[in-house]
């Protein structure tokens, strides 16, 4: 498939790769010398008599179509850049590059065709700033980069069920992302592509972590597992909808999302990790976490929500700072979880528009009415304060040294996504 100014990377479905000719028999006019460089279509034509090259492929220079013929498969890597005049390029003959493909830096380039390319370890695609769509039907890839395009959709990939890293960062023009990867052994990225990206992987059943930042949508239909960590930061989106997600192996990081209203965890039973919700200026209900029973780090939640609820919460590894600046928030039933030893950390903040609780716990984690704890409240500048503390100088400290650690707790987690 050909598609007017745009990148083809397709495949035939029905070739079957052929088996890899051994390096041995690989005439020596089919080996590539490490240092060589081709920079002319007559460079290229030298290959043509070769089924298999063996080495490292470099094309770069000042033309303005090339043609790789003849070759079926690279044992190495193909790399094409830094070719300024370059508008065309075609392969059709290569079925598999046991190594990477890099386009880098083509300025101008509007068509590269890979008609039969079925099998790759990495795709890097970077700076390619004339490419507007990709398609492919590669069957298997360890990884795919594309950054720095003027891609607005990306919707290749089709027969692609299993990937280890797929990122997609600084395309700026890019509109929808549309994939049907089912597992993702590394990383899931996308970020950086502007504000009004639209992602959906609806065929995706688990993933090891996953990063959104400044997409519009997204839409993950069939996903059950993130092993590791799972963060949505500095988006656009209205709403997260993971309702189909049952375990989260690492942390949760919901920051930043400033049209974020709506929330949909209800099937979410466990985050290994910091449980981390903060800095959504219009969430203002956190109640869709109706299955979580533990926490494996902090619990981190700021911002201005009426309604925080777990009703099933059993276990905090870690501590907790829950701060809301909406009056309407009680801290009740966190105080409550606070009291049974459900928050395990060595610290408890919890604030509403009115009053604010912290408590410094014991080394072991246990309450103890021995330790310093700090009630304090305040309403309309007046404030009163109740210590069962010895001393009041004692609970002050213990006030700064739990702020303090889960402030290191959330920067923690944060610097774990960003
Ligand atoms: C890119 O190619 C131009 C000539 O076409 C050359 O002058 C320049 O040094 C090359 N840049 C890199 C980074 O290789
Ligand atoms: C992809 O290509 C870019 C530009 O050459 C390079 O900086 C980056 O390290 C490459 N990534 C991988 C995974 O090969
Ligand atoms: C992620 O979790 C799924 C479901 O439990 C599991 O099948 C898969 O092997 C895990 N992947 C990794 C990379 O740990
Ligand atoms: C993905 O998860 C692994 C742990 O399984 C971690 O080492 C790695 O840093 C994570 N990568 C990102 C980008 O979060
Ligand atoms: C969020 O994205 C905007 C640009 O869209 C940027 O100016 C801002 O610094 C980002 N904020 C964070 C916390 O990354
Ligand atoms: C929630 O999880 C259960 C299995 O634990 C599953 O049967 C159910 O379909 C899930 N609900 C959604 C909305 O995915
Ligand atoms: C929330 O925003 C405040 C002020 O911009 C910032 O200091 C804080 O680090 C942010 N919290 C997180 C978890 O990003
Ligand atoms: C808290 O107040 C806000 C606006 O004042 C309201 O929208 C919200 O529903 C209230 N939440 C609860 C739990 O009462
Ligand atoms: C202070 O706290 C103690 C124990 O929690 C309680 O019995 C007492 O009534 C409180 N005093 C005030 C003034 O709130």
């Amino acid at each position: 498939m050909q598609y007017k100014n745009g990148l083809t990377v397709a495949a035939v479905l029905a070739a079957s790769v052929s088996a890899a000719n051994s390096t041995s028999s690989v005439p020596s006019s089919c080996s590539i010398k490490s240092d060589a460089t081709a920079s002319s279509q007559a460079d290229l034509d030298s290959y043509s008599s070769c089924s298999t090259i063996v080495g490292d492929l470099i094309l770069t220079g000042d033309l303005a179509s090339a043609a790789l013929s003849g070759v079926e498969e690279i044992e190495g890597s193909l790399t094409i850049k830094n070719a300024t005049q370059l508008t065309s390029f075609s392969a059709d003959s290569l079925k598999k590059i046991s190594e990477s493909l890099t386009l880098q830096e083509l300025t101008v380039l509007n068509t590269a065709s890979f008609g039969s390319l079925e099998e790759v370890d990495t795709i890097n695609f970077t700076t390619l700033p004339a490419v507007s769509s990709i398609v492919t039907k590669l069957t298997s890839a360890k990884q795919i980069i594309i950054a720095d395009t003027a891609l607005e959709s990306i919707a290749g990939f089709e027969e692609l069920d299993e990937i280890d890293v797929f990122n997609v960062n600084n395309n700026k023009g890019l509109a929808t992302i549309d994939s049907k990867l089912k597992h993702v052994k590394t990383a899931l990225e996308i970020t950086y592509n502007g504000q009004s990206a639209d992602v959906s992987f609806d065929e995706l059943e688990w993933a090891n972590n996953i990063t959104l930042r400044d997409v519009s949508s997204a839409s993950f239909a069939k996903l059950a597992n993130v092993n590791a960590s799972l963060g949505f930061i500095n988006n656009s989106l209205p709403s997260i909808d993971l309702s189909t997600l049952e375990e989260i192996g690492g942390s949760l990081s919901v920051v930043s999302n400033d049209d974020l209203t709506k929330l949909d965890f209800s099937n979410l039973t466990s985050v290994g990790g910091g449980f981390v919700i903060a800095n959504n200026t219009k969430l203002t209900d956190i109640d869709t976490f109706s299955e979580l029973t533990t926490i494996g780090g902090a619990l981190v939640v700021t911002g201005k929500f009426g309604s925080l609820d777990f009703p099933k919460l059993k276990s905090v590894k870690g501590g907790a700072d829950i701060e809301s600046t909406a009056s309407n928030f009680s801290c009740d039933d966190l105080n409550a979880l606070q009291k049974k030893g459900g928050i395990q950390g060595d610290s408890f903040v919890c604030k509403d528009g009115a009053t604010s609780t912290s408590v410094k716990l014991t080394a072991t984690g246990t309450t103890d009415d021995d330790d310093a704890t700090s009630t304090s409240a305040s309403d309309g500048g007046s404030s009163t304060s109740n210590s069962t503390s010895k001393s009041k100088a004692a609970a002050g400290a213990n006030f700064n040294a739990p702020g303090s650690s889960i402030m290191g707790a959330v920067a923690a987690v944060a610097f774990a996504l960003l």
